[in-house]
């Protein structure tokens, strides 16, 4: 067994973990199935019933004319672009430097669409309305991303967005949310989907994160951009005969655990001050805006895997089954709450932070 693999087994052996929503297994696929009579008709390349009923709450729920379901934000986003770029004529967008489609896609958007990306703000800030203001080229389209997960999930302030939208809207450049994380955020803001939405020309929205289905996407937009990104979906063959586990699956949980968006969110600033007590150890944000946030561990990664590892063995209580280094001497890991932290027994968390700090106390000076 490799040592990567003896951390995250040593996780997914606790009894209970503080993230997530639990593994993920065929069993969420099963839960969600059960809830469905066995006659229910599967979709048919995009049409039908259980298809065109998720799309339409969608739409409502973001407050837009129209969604269609994805098997992947990827291949959302990607369409989303294109069609903005050929409709302007201009084949460049911008973003954040470490947005999904810089980061994770291998070039999609370059390879596959030829579009330019411009990165926008320094990798390790948020998109401010100067960076918009300093442009120096002409973009047919700004995706921001909310929250911006690869710096811990940190949001702009509600203002500098409508003064973004406002300026975007004047210079007839649109707008594209990366809402992979969309409902997880509503609490801190306090708004509804449709008033973070209603600033935005077209949304991805993702249901295999806080919601915890098994995979998917939605895009919503006016009516002719949706007809538009169908025909897209077809050509890039997100259309699949039949999409109805991913969807079944993303309505069950979207139904499950929409209402439980605050309290993970309450949750994570509850863990962020645990963590921001321990030796050696910060959360970006220092105060989480979501559920998810990071933590920053001034140690070398191996000598803190070995004291999570033994923190699991010696409380049973999983903290991650993923860290990442940063340099020799820190590494950091993503934290997201979901389902299963309101199930660890209370008295118990501070005792896995008591042990843990002990044990950074005894590598750090
Ligand atoms: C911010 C963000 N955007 C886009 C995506 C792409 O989603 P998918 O995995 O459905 O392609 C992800 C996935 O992790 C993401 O985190």
């Amino acid at each position: 067994m490799t040592e990567k693999n003896a951390f995250l087994e040593a996780f997914k052996r606790t009894k209970y973990q503080l993230v997530g929503h639990g593994p993920r297994n065929f069993q969420v696929l099963k839960e969600a199935l059960s809830s469905y009579d066995e006659d229910y008709e599967s979709d048919v390349y995009g049409n039908g019933k259980v298809i065109e009923d998720f799309q339409e709450k969608m739409a409502t729920y973001l407050g837009k004319d129209a969604a269609v379901f994805f098997p992947s934000g990827t291949m959302a986003q990607q369409i989303a672009l294109r069609i903005w770029c050929d409709r302007n004529g201009i084949h460049k967008v911008a973003y954040h430097p470490l947005s999904h489609l810089e980061i994770h896609e291998e070039d999609g958007l370059k390879e596959l669409h030829r579009i330019e990306p411009i990165l926008l703000a320094d990798k390790n800030r948020l998109i401010e309305l100067e960076d918009v203001l300093s442009l120096e080229e002409d973009i047919s389209c700004l995706l921001i991303e909310l929250p911006q997960r690869e710096i811990g999930g940190q949001l702009p302030d509600f203002e500098v967005l409508e003064s973004i939208s406002t300026y975007c809207r004047e210079k007839g450049i649109k707008l594209q949310l990366d809402g992979a994380r969309l409902f997880e955020i509503l609490p801190y803001y306090q708004k509804t989907a449709a008033e973070v939405c209603q600033l935005f020309d077209s949304v991805y929205v993702s249901f295999y994160k806080g919601i915890g289905g098994l995979a998917g996407a939605i895009l919503a937009g006016d009516q002719d951009f949706i007809e538009e990104s169908k025909i897209w979906k077809r050509r890039h063959g997100g259309d699949l005969i039949s999409l109805y586990p991913y969807i079944i699956t993303a309505d069950y949980y979207f139904d499950k655990r929409i209402h439980k968006m605050a309290t993970y969110y309450e949750n994570a600033i509850e863990l962020a001050r645990l963590f921001n007590e321990c030796k050696a150890t910060s959360t970006l944000p220092s105060i989480p805006v979501s559920n998810m946030f990071h933590v920053h561990f001034e140690a070398p990664i191996e000598n803190v895997k070995s004291i999570l590892i033994d923190v699991y063995e010696e409380t049973n209580i999983g903290i991650t089954g993923n860290l990442r280094p940063i340099d020799e001497n820190s590494c950091y890991c993503e934290i997201s709450l979901g389902d299963q932290f309101s199930k660890v027994p209370k008295e118990t968390i501070s005792n896995v932070f008591q042990i843990l700090n002990d044990k950074l106390s005894g590598i750090v000076k």
